[in-house]
């Protein structure tokens, strides 16, 4: 091994992280795979100082140190040759690989620049984001590359899945759900379960109460996806269940949430999650197909309405909003909010339900749900029937009179079938 080949790779490294013009330097081909397999590096500012960031990576899980330039140095002349038999140093004005092999010199491999910009650290700092890209699983997913980096394509998804995290904070501490208490989160039809596991290890990282989540999925294949992913991370909390939302068994729950399930398998998620008494759901509704042939609105609306996308979006809101108002009846408290920009995806409306302390005034909610069904002209409604709501009665009051309901759910719950 060439001691000055290494001194030269080093000063390449000092150099770049002295003037800024350091990108990565990524380290590899590890000699015990088992333990560290690989050390990402990149400079960071830190309360004004200039750091290396070093996220050791481990089959299971990513450390993150931070160390001034000379610390850092020191470090990296222990690991070279030693622990890893491969280094990759990108900087703005050239790449070098430096490679190691028992008995023979080693070599160093010049190349061209792959970018022309350093990063903008104070930027990069700006947008630190609460699931960091070098999460095990975002790269199981095919989120992320081996270095932490977003795959091209997946940007969007990737800030939804962040966005996703932040939302959940607030609304947590609102549904008084103490970080010190045991916390069990079900996401209905997970799918590919991006947003399951970001859950899954923010809270396990955030709160020092247990922490435990399911995924129900009605595709086998992405159930067993779930599972594979969450044994390689080591999350042995997170579970995955095949099966129908509608059909899946759930006793108790923290938070239920269901992003983009299908048209009424939004219904049967809200359902669940008030008949189990979540503190908290959360529902980012997709395809609104039950109201839409039912909706037959006074004039002046009509006559708009006849245009299919304003039915559309009308059938969209009305929808939602029966949801809100229906959730509002059986004791929740409701928030609707666009969670993410149109610019990442159309469906980004999201309804959060936060159970109240007391029912309130169950009367006046039943009639705010009665008026707006009968003015939209809707009988049907999936939550309304889970939830033991008569539409069809409200539709054609006796006497003109707005029937008063009170929530089934709340009263006497609707008992959970298991899965079959
Ligand atoms: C559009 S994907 C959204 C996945 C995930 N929630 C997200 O937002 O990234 C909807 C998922 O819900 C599942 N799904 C739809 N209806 C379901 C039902 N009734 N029971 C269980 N899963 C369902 C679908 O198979 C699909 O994987």
């Amino acid at each position: 091994m060439s001691a000055k080949t290494v001194d030269d790779f080093l000063d390449r490294v000092r150099q770049s992280a002295g003037d800024g013009t350091l990108v990565r330097l990524n380290l590899g081909a590890s000699i015990q795979p088992d333990g560290i397999r690989n050390v990402f590096i990149r400079p960071v500012r830190l309360k004004d100082s200039a750091l290396l960031s070093f996220v050791y990576r481990h089959p299971t899980r990513d450390v993150t140190k931070n160390f001034p330039p000379d610390e850092a140095l020191d470090l990296l002349r222990d690991l070279l040759g030693r622990q890893f038999l491969n280094a990759f140093l990108s900087t703005t004005a050239g790449t070098a690989q430096l490679t190691f092999r028992k008995g023979r010199p080693t070599r160093m491999v010049l190349g061209k620049a792959e970018v022309a910009e350093a990063p903008d650290l104070a930027h990069d700092r700006a947008k630190e984001r609460p699931v960091p890209g070098t999460s095990a699983w975002l790269r199981e997913l095919g989120v992320t590359a081996a270095d932490g980096s977003v795959k091209a394509g997946m940007e969007s998804k990737f800030r939804q899945i962040n966005r996703f995290v932040e939302v959940l904070q607030p609304l947590l501490v609102a549904a008084r759900l103490d970080p010190s208490e045991p916390l069990h989160l079900v996401d209905m039809g997970c799918g590919k379960a991006y947003l399951t596991f970001a859950a899954y290890e923010h809270l396990s990282k955030t709160r020092t109460g247990a922490v435990t989540a399911t995924g129900v999925e009605v595709r086998p294949g992405l159930v067993e996806q779930g599972r594979v992913v969450a044994g390689r991370c080591g999350f042995a909390q997170l579970k995955f269940e095949a099966g129908d939302i509608a059909s899946s068994r759930l006793d108790s729950a923290s938070v239920v949430m269901a992003l983009h399930a299908c048209d009424t398998a939004t219904d049967e998620a809200l359902a669940k999650g008030v008949q189990s008494g979540a503190p908290l759901i959360l529902v980012s509704p997709c395809c609104h197909r039950e109201v839409r042939p039912q909706l037959t609105v006074p004039e002046p609306l009509a006559g708009p309405l006849r245009h299919g996308i304003f039915r559309e979006r009308h059938a969209e809101f009305a929808t939602d909003a029966l949801r809100a108002l229906l959730l509002e009846w059986a004791g929740y408290e409701t928030r609707v909010f666009e969670f993410i920009s149109t610019e990442h995806t159309g469906k980004n409306l999201m309804i959060a339900a936060i159970r109240r302390k007391t029912p309130g005034d169950t009367e006046a909610r039943a009639r705010a749900v009665a008026e707006f069904a009968r003015f939209h002209g809707i009988v049907r409604q999936r939550l309304a029937e889970r939830l033991g709501f008569d539409l069809m009665h409200a539709a054609a009051p006796a006497q003109g009179q707005v029937p008063v309901q009170t929530p089934a759910a709340v009263q006497d719950p609707i008992p959970n079938p298991t899965v079959p």
